[in-house]
């Protein structure tokens, strides 16, 4: 017979045994020698991770930004909703990860998760927030309001417009619920003010749906995480639009991204927007997207603002302006892309098995054509499509690329096709052109 004791030794041992160890590296933050490089910092994240024992090793840190270190308390709540238990390990310097994730107040991080209306309780200085509704929404605001009190009128009205143009995307599109709904994974929201360099710097993160997903109810098939994030900057576009009652008021004008990103360009100042393998890079030189290897399964959104003295800008002019090249683009016969595009989806009309090969050429004559000669961009979706023979795709889409050229990769897209079906289609495409 054992005992107790020795019942609990060994559970430990086991325990031990199991638990999954992540160490912290000695430089933690998005950039290495002043570039951005979110790859190598996303790569740390394994989301993976169920009913398992895990060690998040603080001690090896010694360079972190709080921004990137405010993620760990999103992903630790993630690993919680999956069942792990998480342990931070800290040391005792008052340099490095260890002691700025004593001054965020991340300590408390499983309590502010299990307990709504709870915040973090950390440096005043080093705000850290949970936001999962609208009283927490007064609360960062309210709290950035008492951090920019000495900047200059036009940057608080800046940065307040901008931090809640983003808190309000997190919290209408992103928000995260796991274990059938029962439990709510928080957005976060760090900021810090770097006083040396007089940059603001801010973050706002969520686990939710993701841009592209989001966006996909009002347009559907959209190739990438990063075209998504581009089609979200631009005015007047709305993942709410597809799934709003005509009859009901419409809560959404698309407008937010656009307005911010614009700010951000026209101030010292840049932003970072990261959805899934996503990243877009707004600055006052240029807008630049990149495909991530390694993904944030939600979205996630870096700002950092330089301060000027005495800024020369007046934050409603611009914004004026910026509402007013939004509508002439409108009025300006609207040659918006969206609308110039057919979507087909290969499932909804062939079934899992694409594979009838006279379908596919009534198919063909029947609708490809005649969108190609309205001078539209299709885009065929192969979402649910277990497999196609050559034949079919072949009947499909060779005679119609033949007819474009070289403009077939531009005019006709192909999404979310299985690796087979993609290489029979490049194998076309090569063919044909
Ligand atoms: N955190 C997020 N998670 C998922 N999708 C998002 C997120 N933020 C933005 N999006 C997507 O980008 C779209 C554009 O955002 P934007 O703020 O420009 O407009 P909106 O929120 O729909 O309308 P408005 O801001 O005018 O109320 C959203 O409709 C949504 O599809
Ligand atoms: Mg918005």
């Amino acid at each position: 017979m054992m005992h107790n004791e020795q019942l609990i030794e060994l559970k430990k041992i086991l325990e031990n045994q199991r638990t999954k160890t992540f160490v912290l590296p000695p430089r933690f933050s998005f950039k290495e020698h002043d570039v951005y490089d979110f790859n190598r910092l996303l790569g740390f994240f394994d989301w993976d991770i169920h009913d398992t024992p895990v060690t998040i090793d603080l001690t090896q840190c010694h360079t972190a930004n709080y921004q990137a270190l405010s993620l760990l308390t999103i992903y630790a709540w993630r690993l919680k909703a999956q069942g792990c238990k998480v342990t931070f390990l800290e040391n005792e310097k008052t340099t490095g990860a260890s002691s700025m994730w004593r001054s965020m107040g991340a300590r408390g991080a499983f309590s502010v998760l299990f307990n709504k209306g709870q915040q973090f309780k950390g440096h005043m200085f080093k705000p850290l927030f949970a936001v999962r509704e609208i009283n927490d929404f007064k609360t960062v605001i309210e709290s950035a309001k008492t951090y920019t009190k000495g900047f200059n009128v036009e940057y608080e009205g800046t940065l307040r417009y901008v931090l809640s143009e983003l808190l309000y995307n997190t919290m209408e599109h992103g928000p995260c619920y796991m274990r059938n709904g029962f439990m709510q994974i928080p957005s976060l929201v760090q900021f810090t003010w770097y006083q040396q360099r007089n940059e603001i710097q801010f973050i706002i993160a969520d686990l939710g749906v993701g841009i592209k997903k989001h966006i996909e109810q009002a347009f559907p098939g959209q190739e990438s995480d990063e075209e998504a994030i581009m089609l979200a900057l631009r005015s007047k576009v709305s993942g709410t639009f597809g799934k709003n009652d005509p009859y009901r008021n419409k809560n959404n004008a698309g407008m937010g991204l656009y307005i911010s990103s614009n700010i951000i360009r026209r101030l010292n100042a840049d932003m970072h927007i990261i959805s899934n393998n996503g990243l877009v890079h707004i600055s006052p030189r240029d807008m630049t997207q990149r495909k991530l290897t390694n993904p944030w399964p939600g979205t996630l959104v870096l700002v950092s603002l330089r301060l000027e003295k005495n800024p020369s800008f007046l934050l409603h002019k611009i914004m004026q302006e910026f509402r007013d090249a939004a509508d002439k683009e409108q009025k300006q016969g609207d040659t918006r892309e969206e609308e110039a595009r057919s979507l087909f989806g290969i499932n909804n009309f062939f079934g899992n098995y694409a594979e009838d090969k006279e379908a596919a050429i009534k198919f063909r004559d029947k609708r490809i054509f005649p969108a190609l000669d309205e001078g539209k961009t299709i885009v065929i979706d192969f979402d649910g499509v277990k497999s196609s023979p050559h034949s079919f795709l072949s009947a499909l889409l060779a005679s119609p690329i033949k007819g474009l050229g070289m403009n077939a990769f531009k005019r006709i897209k192909f999404v979310n096709a299985t690796p087979e079906i993609r290489g029979t289609i490049d194998f076309i495409l090569d063919d044909n052109t």
